[in-house]
């Protein structure tokens, strides 16, 4: 009861406000996208993402001793495909020598201790733009995931860490995890998009990719916007089909399901910080009407203090830099 008790007293100096702070971001905390592409010596920089480039394999390489330098630890590959190996199967994504596969070998010789997650969705691959095998303009489910499973097992035979279901099918978990165990990588994580939602902050990295879907939206996979108690039902089905961390995506708009599957899972939860959410604060800074590092840092101290244990966000190595 005031005036005995002053909840000020404990904000009067800096040094007191730091032993009484009840979260910390490190950067363990941080998991870095990369975008690759064919070619050598490309570093071409991504309109709607300033900041942030697509690399060429020998760039990537650079780039992963950098971040390992850094103290960043973990790497999230996603590959821009050509046009022409775009097909309606994601035949390309099952290539031994595809870029992801290549990517991936490239990453490991460079720095084998950085753990390297892999994307595994077909929409990169996809001459549809969307995340399956599509018929009479439907997505179908078993099918796909049947692909998935493969694309699984192929990036853990190039050496991923981890393998990153995006695709939000039904089941794919269970296959992906049936498919690992069969072939002999049962230490090969999985990090599921367990609520994973139809949003439009994706803008920007549908151009990163050129991977727009060529017609409808993601609605009849990705989940509603507005559902809170099916993102439990998501997650609870991705820890009984062998996910080892879930992820929420986007971010900060999703808070409240981060924190909801916080309260009620134990096993490690990521957050995607998508390249919408960037764009915003990106453009907001160039005009000057926000401090892109102060709103940044304050973003990664809510993802952390909801309950994340892996931020997935495109300002890592900004954070990292300002956490000195
Ligand atoms: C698709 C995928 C998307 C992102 C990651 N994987 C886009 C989509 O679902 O259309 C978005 C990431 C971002 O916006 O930063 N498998």
């Amino acid at each position: 009861m005031f005036p005995y008790n002053r909840k000020r007293r404990l904000r009067k100096n800096t040094a007191l406000r730091d032993m009484v702070r009840e979260t910390h971001l490190h950067p363990d905390d941080f998991l870095v996208p990369l975008f690759v592409v064919e070619g050598k010596n490309v570093k071409e920089e991504i309109p709607s993402m300033p900041q942030t480039f697509r690399m060429s394999l020998d760039e990537i390489e650079k780039e992963v001793r950098s971040l390992w330098s850094m103290g960043l630890k973990g790497v999230l590959v996603f590959a821009k495909v050509s046009d022409v190996l775009k097909d309606n199967a994601g035949t390309e994504a099952l290539n031994p020598q595809g870029l992801m596969q290549r990517a991936i070998q490239t990453i490991k010789n460079a720095v084998p201790e950085m753990v390297v997650f892999s994307d595994v969705a077909l929409d990169p691959y996809s001459s549809f733009g969307h995340d399956g095998i599509v018929e009479n303009n439907k997505i179908l489910n078993d099918e796909t995931v049947e692909v998935l499973a493969q694309m699984a097992v192929s990036h853990a035979q190039a050496g991923a860490d981890v393998v990153a279901p995006s695709d939000m099918m039904d089941g794919r978990v269970l296959h992906i995890r049936e498919a690992l165990e069969s072939n002999g990588f049962q230490d090969t994580c999985i990090m599921s998009y367990g609520a994973k939602y139809a949003s439009h902050y994706y803008g920007p990295f549908r151009d990163a990719l050129d991977s727009a879907p060529g017609f409808g939206d993601k609605k009849t996979y990705q989940m509603d916007p507005a559902n809170r108690l099916e993102a439990i039902e998501e997650v609870q089905l991705d820890i009984e089909e062998g996910a080892d961390v879930v992820m929420v995506k986007p971010g900060i708009a999703y808070l409240d399901i981060l924190r909801d599957l916080h309260n009620e899972f134990n096993i490690p939860l990521a957050v995607y910080q998508v390249s919408g959410e960037y764009a915003m604060l990106k453009a907001a800074a160039e005009k000057g009407w926000l401090d892109y590092e102060a709103v940044m840092m304050e973003q990664m101290i809510a993802f952390k203090r909801a309950g994340a244990s892996i931020i997935t966000t495109y300002s890592a190595k900004d954070a990292v830099t300002l956490l000195g």
